[in-house]
């Protein structure tokens, strides 16, 4: 292996750039040439990519967002799309390819596997922690502690004003990333797609809970599990008590990585460069059960069963 490409690709996460110093500094030790590709699969198509040097990474670990930017680019799944991706790694003459992101980046990778030989390996990093073959992506805790501290904040003047609160987490169409939020700010409810609710329900708890002597209801819903303005709306409705909305958003996915997220980021991004370095490729390096693994970037299923039934996990842990 002479030269081997790093991009990031999908929403960016905290602890990015932590893998790409990590990818970077692997493979620079072992002389292999390093190349960052900016803004994702449509910067590979126009060949935006420049050498990394192992100083060129000094001082990231510790920064939000990505030195490499990110996109999401749909048209790579296209034969439209994908036709100026060949041009182009003609010319880059790449050996191999790191993928930083989440299932979209990786079935990206398996297409450059498969249609143009290209030796990729995928590591995971998405705040929505949904990618089959991990434990955690990078990105899932710095984006739960960032929720923590705002549901903290927000507990605060809930307790003061005696209201209720309706949060919205983010996470796609899965509730881990709520899950979590929720169990570790002690909020009344959950609301997550994985499980149906009914608001009657949730607004006979909450009276209940007034009616023992609460002074706040704190509601975490998942961004997946329906609109916090309708939920808010409702709950306004039928309980005629003060009810705010607040939707945390884009800064759960900013902002400096926790130290689990750099170490993650790096044990990660160095087991991946490994792999390209043996010449085993195709697959996307994951941690299960605080061991480094492997799974096939091929054929991904949308979800595996884990974050269901840890989301399920967490919801019990709620009562
Ligand atoms: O996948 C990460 C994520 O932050 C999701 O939680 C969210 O639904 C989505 O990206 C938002 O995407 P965008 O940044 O394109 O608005």
């Amino acid at each position: 292996m002479k030269r081997i490409g790093v991009l990031t690709g999908g929403g960016d996460a905290a602890g990015m750039n932590a893998a790409i110093r990590s990818v970077v500094r692997t493979g620079w030790t072992a002389g292999v040439e390093m190349i960052g590709i900016q803004r994702g699969w449509l910067g590979l198509a126009e060949g935006d990519a420049a050498p990394l040097a192992s100083g060129s990474v000094s001082g990231i670990i510790q920064r939000g967002g990505t030195i490499l930017r990110t996109l999401r680019y749909p048209a790579f799944a296209t034969d439209e799309g994908t036709a100026p991706v060949a041009k182009s790694l003609k010319k880059l003459k790449l050996d191999g390819l790191v993928v930083i992101g989440g299932d979209g980046s990786f079935r990206g990778g398996d297409k450059l596997e498969r249609e143009f030989n290209l030796p990729v390996v995928g590591v995971p990093a998405t705040i929505d922690n949904d990618i089959p073959g991990t434990d955690i992506s990078i990105g899932f805790d710095t984006a739960l502690n960032i929720a923590i501290d705002a549901v903290d904040k927000i507990r605060d003047t809930a307790t003061s004003h005696g209201r209720i609160f309706v949060i919205e987490v983010m996470g796609r169409e899965y509730g881990l990333l709520a899950a979590h939020v929720a169990v570790a700010t002690g909020a009344e409810e959950a609301l997550l797609p994985e499980f149906p609710f009914d608001l009657d329900a949730v607004c006979r708890r909450i009276e209940a809970g007034y009616d023992r002597g609460k002074k706040h209801a704190l509601i975490i819903v998942a961004e997946g599990a329906g609109k916090a303005s309708y939920i808010t709306y409702e709950i306004k409705n039928r309980l005629q008590r003060q009810v705010r909305m607040v939707v945390l958003g884009h800064v759960q996915r900013g902002g400096s990585p926790s130290g689990y997220d750099r170490n993650l980021a790096s044990r990660l991004g160095y087991h991946a460069t490994e792999l390209l370095l043996q010449g085993k490729h195709g697959m996307m390096v994951g941690i299960q059960a605080n061991r480094l693994t492997t799974s096939a970037l091929r054929k991904r299923t949308k979800i595996s069963i884990a974050p269901v039934e840890r989301a399920a996990e967490l919801q019990r842990a709620l009562a």
